[in-house]
C-alpha cells in the first residue's frame, strides 16, 4: 500500500461545540491506482484529503496515516516538509496560485523552496527548462510569462497541476480540481490527470460530480464520518 488512512478521526472545535467530521475513516491506495473520494457537501472529503497530504493533523486518539508504511506522525519537521513538498502534490479547487509571480515562477516554486541561495542560483536554469517543458505538456507554452490574473480558470488549474508535479511526487492529491470549471474545460483537466495516471502517477481525487468520479478505477464514499 502506498498511502493509507487507518481508522482516522478528526473533530473540529468551534468554541465549546465539537464537530466530529471523520469518526472512523479508512482508505488505502495502491501504487499506480486512481481512487476518487465522493460524498455530500460537508461530509469531510477535503478534511480526509488534507490529512492524507499532511496538511492537517488528526485527533490524538486517531489511527495513523501511512505513506509507504511510515506513520506521518513520526515525521520530524524536515521529513514532514519533504513529504508535503516532494512525496505528494496537491491541487486545490481554487488553484491557490501566487498572483505576483508569472506562470513559470508559480510552477517552479515548490522546487525552489528550501534551497540554499547558492543552490537556488545553480538549479534555477535547469529548473526553468523542466517547468517550461511540463507547462508545454499541459498546453501552456504560450503563457509562461503571464500572471495568473491574465489566465482563464482552466489555464490556472493547469498551472496548479504543473506546480503539483514539478517535484515528481509519488501521489497526486486533487480536491475538486474541476469544481470551478465549465464541463468542457473540466474534461480537459481530467484528460490531463488521466494521462498522468496512465504514466503511473498514483492519484487520489475528491469530487461530488458522479461523471467525474466515474473516470477513476475505484470510488469510495464518505457517509457519517466513515468511508464506505
Ligand atoms: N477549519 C475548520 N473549522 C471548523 N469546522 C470545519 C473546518 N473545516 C471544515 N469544517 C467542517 O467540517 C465539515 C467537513 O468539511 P469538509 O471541507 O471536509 O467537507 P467536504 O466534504 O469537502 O465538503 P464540500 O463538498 O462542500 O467541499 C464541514 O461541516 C465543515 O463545516
Ligand atoms: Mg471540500
Amino acid at each position: 500500500m502506498l498511502l493509507a488512512a487507518e481508522h482516522v478521526k478528526k473533530t473540529y472545535h468551534l468554541g465549546r461545540v465539537s464537530v466530529p467530521v471523520l469518526r472512523d475513516a479508512s482508505i488505502s491506495v495502491r501504487e499506480g491506482e486512481w481512487v476518487t473520494i465522493v460524498g455530500s457537501s460537508g461530509s469531510g472529503k477535503s478534511t480526509l484529503l488534507h490529512l492524507l497530504g499532511g496538511l492537517d493533523r488528526a485527533d490524538k486518539e486517531s489511527g495513523p496515516v501511512l505513506f509507504a508504511g511510515e506513520d506521518l506522525r513520526k515525521f520530524d519537521a524536515r521529513r514532514e516538509n519533504r513529504y508535503r513538498n516532494h512525496d505528494v502534490g496537491f491541487v486545490f479547487q481554487f488553484y491557490h496560485l501566487l498572483p505576483e509571480l508569472t506562470v513559470l515562477e508559480n510552477a517552479m516554486l515548490p522546487a525552489l523552496v528550501g534551497l540554499s541561495r547558492w543552490r537556488w542560483y545553480s538549479t534555477r536554469s535547469a529548473l526553468r527548462a523542466r517547468a517550461a517543458e511540463l507547462l508545454a505538456t499541459c498546453g501552456l507554452s504560450h503563457r509562461l510569462e503571464h500572471r495568473p490574473a491574465e489566465l482563464s480558470g482552466g489555464e490556472r488549474q493547469r498551472v496548479a497541476i504543473t506546480r503539483a508535479l514539478i517535484n515528481k511526487p509519488r501521489v497526486l492529491l486533487a480536491d475538486e480540481p474541476t469544481g470551478n470549471l465549465d464541463i468542457h474545460t473540466g474534461s480537459g483537466i481530467l484528460d490531463l490527470l488521466a494521462e498522468r495516471h496512465r504514466e503511473g502517477l498514483t492519484t487520489v481525487m475528491v469530487t461530488h460530480d458522479a461523471a467525474v468520479a466515474a473516470r477513476a478505477q475505484r470510488q469510495v464514499r464518505i457517509v457519517d464520518g466513515c468511508v464506505v
